[in-house]
């Protein structure tokens, strides 16, 4: 069993973040997010990891490295051009293997050797995990027979489509592949497990299997929303599965206030009087006098000067925020930005 994550995407829903740090190594409570996925499919005792990869690659690579470090062994694949999501699948195949897929920017605690139980038990040609969701047109929706086949795969419902549904379950962007699913996807052609892949399996009739998750976290991390809200809910401690380590080595002022629930990252330096609540602060961020963080994120190497006030926002790297600046509800400022004294944004 081995596995392959797909992460070559551009990240463009979670601009200007993604300018300078590709999605798969977004810090996610300081750690490059990719290392929650990783983290779980070791667990499930699947160690030969393959990253699919096309966007900033080398950035990824020197990241997470051979991945001794986490107890896997990492491989990396570039494509020359996005080939697509079932399109990077056939060009990464070296060898034909059973192999658990997943989209490089979902979030979950998913037990996946429950998955791969229920994939070996039905003896499938393919499993797909789905997860519950509120609003399931930005997602792929999945309807299922009783006994678990999937029966629809309907990609990003139009409003007219999602009229007479049945369920709002949907693709939670992983999956467990038989290499002959390899068979269906043509050499070197552009193209996708959403629109292609999975269809072509139902025309087929080919032995296609739902995983329902029941009482997992899972959350895909690509909008600014979304990712900001993935940091509150590890705060406020829904996602469970997961070590959180706490603040490191910061200096901070004796009257400065950080509350429990916020983490620092290594080097922090806290002013008196400062206040941080309900966020997650990068390493060797400077946060002077009397400065206000409440329920943020801020990545690493920024200044935030005396006075200003970061509100239910997410601060990219190396920024400088002047003083008495006020950044307000879903701003989010990309690497290097600089506000003058006095900004309102
Ligand atoms: N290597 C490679 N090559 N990776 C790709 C490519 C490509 O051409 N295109 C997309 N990816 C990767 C992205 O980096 C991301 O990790 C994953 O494939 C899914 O792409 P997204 O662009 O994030 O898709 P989405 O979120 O709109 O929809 C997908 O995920 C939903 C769950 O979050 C679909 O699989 C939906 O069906 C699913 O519900
Ligand atoms: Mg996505």
């Amino acid at each position: 069993m081995q596995a392959l994550i797909l992460a070559g995407g551009k990240g463009t829903r979670l601009r200007p973040l993604t300018v300078y740090t590709p999605k798969p190594i977004v810090p996610v409570l300081n750690r490059p997010f990719l290392l929650y996925q990783i983290e779980i499919l070791r667990r499930a005792g699947v160690k030969d990891i393959t990253l699919s990869l096309n966007y900033q690659p080398d950035k990824i690579e020197q990241q997470l490295g051979d991945g001794a470090s986490y107890g896997v062994n990492l491989r990396y694949i570039t494509e020359p051009s996005p080939m697509g999501t079932g399109g990077a699948y056939k060009y990464a195949a070296a060898i034909r293997e059973t192999t658990v897929v997943f989209n490089g920017d979902v979030l979950t605690d998913l037990d996946v050797s429950k998955v791969i139980g229920f994939h070996e038990q039905k003896k499938a040609d393919a499993t797909i995990v789905l997860t519950p969701v509120e609003n399931p047109s930005a997602y792929g929706l999945v309807e299922t027979e009783t006994d678990g086949r999937v029966r629809r795969f309907l990609e990003k419902p139009k409003p007219e489509e999602l009229a007479d549904l049945t369920t709002n379950n949907i693709n939670a962007g992983i999956y467990i592949l038989e290499p002959g699913v390899l068979d269906l996807i043509p050499e070197g052609e552009n193209t996708s497990f959403e629109y292609n892949v999975f269809p072509d399996l139902l025309k087929l009739q080919k032995e296609f299997f739902a995983f329902v998750m029941k009482g997992n976290y899972w959350r895909d991390i690509g909008t600014p929303t979304s990712y900001l809200q993935t940091h509150h809910d590890f705060l406020s401690g829904q996602i469970k599965n997961f070590e959180i380590e706490k603040s490191a080595e910061a200096d901070v002022a004796t009257t400065a206030i950080v509350d429990k629930n916020s983490i620092l990252g290594a080097g922090c330096v806290v002013k008196p009087n400062a206040r941080i609540t309900n966020s997650v602060i990068g390493a060797g961020v400077h946060i002077e006098e009397k400065a206000v963080v409440e329920n943020s994120v801020v990545w690493a190497h920024t200044r935030i000067s005396s006075q200003a006030q970061i509100r239910d926002a997410i601060v990219g790297r190396s920024c400088h925020i002047g003083r008495n600046s006020s950044v307000g509800s879903e701003s989010v400022l990309g690497d290097k930005t600089s506000l003058t004294d006095y900004t309102k944004v």
